[in-house]
């Protein structure tokens, strides 16, 4: 995947620059072409000679070296790269980005950097106290809006003594990161029809009024978009939302969990994977009343039982690949295993709604990944966004193998 690939790895002034030496030594075992930058800061930690050694190229370190064959030397190593990869990446180079500052080499690389071509992603490190400073979370908020990629940093023992988040990511976690990233550049959905529901239903008591939830549909929305991207046919079948669909997405808009059953059904035969974001309704009033119920005396709804279609799905699966999320307040991981199993499933992303940044109606998300061989991930706070394409990765990589 990343053979023949052009990285620019750039390196700034952290302990963690000697994990960089194993990165570029994995990628250049991977096939890839590495072209290393680095800050004066990163010099101070590790030597370019180092890098030098490891990728067979010269190493840049300042706007004004005489080594560069070049005049505009910060242009050419802009356009050359397939991806940048910014590890480590200080809250220096981080705060710069975003502020528009190019006073070094490897600024003004980054800032040169064509991202509708090539992704740029940057791999933190820093003191904890540093990384959950506003300023920092604000900056790596404004490089995510802006397409940036941002990997979360691994917690653990901290170089300053301290123990918390801000450890740079291992070097082999990011080469597999990296190789996830190529792979949706090179449309890895293509030629898959994806469906995903989204949204909540609604559940109608008379012509005015229905039983609802909280769903936004910003889950389902963000994984359509991301399917989409990636090269996939997407029919998302959503309930009421504010919301405005991604282009290139077949849009089915529904109300009620019966109309989405059977819009998923109809759809069902001929798609390759199904993912199930909606908050249906679990129960409907028994009546729908055919005037506005008026106020007066005390009125009783008897609630009778929805289809469950993702159960129905996983009764008749022929061959699609089945993604439930389970939203819970208590025992999230025992109760979502139920689901995998009841439901048939292929894997479960489960959001636990007491913990902030959670579930429904927010921007972000908190989920643990279930698979059906037991094994249970767990993702760090991000947006709906990112994580789509993370979830996306884990069924395109279980789907072929
Ligand atoms: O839309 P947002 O505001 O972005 O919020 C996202 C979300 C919180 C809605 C989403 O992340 C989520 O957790 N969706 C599933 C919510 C839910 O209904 O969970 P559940 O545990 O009740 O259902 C489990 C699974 O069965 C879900 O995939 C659901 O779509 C499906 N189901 C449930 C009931 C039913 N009658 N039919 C179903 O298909």
């Amino acid at each position: 995947m990343l053979e023949g690939k052009i990285v620019l790895l750039g390196i700034s002034g952290g302990i963690a620059a000697y994990k960089s030496a194993e990165l570029a030594r994995l990628l250049v075992k991977e096939g890839c072409t590495v072209q290393v930058v680095m800050t004066e800061a990163a010099c101070e930690f590790i030597s370019p000679l180092t890098f030098k050694t490891l990728t067979g190229r010269p190493v840049y370190c300042s706007l004004f070296e005489k080594s560069h064959s070049s005049a505009t030397a910060h242009i050419d190593l802009a356009r050359e790269p397939h991806l940048a990869l910014i590890a480590p990446a200080t809250a220096n180079i981080i705060g710069k980005i975003r502020a528009g500052i190019a006073d070094d080499l490897l600024s003004t690389v980054l800032m040169a950097m064509d991202r509708g071509r090539s992704p740029v992603i940057f791999s933190p490190s820093m003191n904890s106290t540093m990384f959950s400073s506003p300023a920092v979370r604000d900056n790596i908020k404004v490089l995510r809006q802006r397409g940036y990629l941002v990997v979360e940093p691994g917690e653990g023992f901290l170089a300053c003594g301290e123990v918390g988040e801000g450890r740079m990511v291992e070097p082999p976690q990011l080469v597999t990161y990296l190789k996830s990233i190529i792979a949706r550049e090179e449309g890895d959905y293509t030629g898959l029809t994806v469906l995903v529901t989204a949204g909540p239903t609604r559940e109608p008591l008379d012509p005015v009024r229905y039983f609802g939830n909280l769903s936004s549909g910003k889950m389902g929305y963000a994984l359509a978009r991301a399917a989409s991207e990636r090269g996939a046919r997407v029919i998302l079948i959503s309930g009421p939302t504010a919301l405005d669909p991604p282009e290139k997405v077949h849009l089915s808009l529904v109300s009620s969990a019966r109309e989405m059953y059977h819009a998923v059904m109809e759809e069902y035969p001929n798609v390759d994977i199904v993912i199930k974001t909606a908050a249906v309704a679990d129960y409907r009033p028994e009546e729908c009343f055919p005037e506005k119920v008026k106020k007066g005396k005390e009125i009783e709804v008897k609630l009778v039982r929805n289809p469950d279609i993702l159960k129905e799905l996983g009764l008749n699966k022929k061959g699609q690949f089945l993604v439930g999320f389970a939203a819970e307040t208590e025992d999230l991981l025992d109760n979502a295993n139920k689901k995998m199993k009841e439901k048939n499933l292929d894997m479960v992303v489960a959001n636990d709604l007491g913990v902030e940044g959670a579930g429904f109606a927010t921007d972000t998300n908190v989920v643990h990944v279930l698979y059906r061989d037991g094994f249970v991930e767990e993702f760090p706070i991000m947006d709906k966004y990112q994580l789509s394409h993370l979830i996306l990765d884990r069924i395109i990589s279980l789907r072929s193998s």
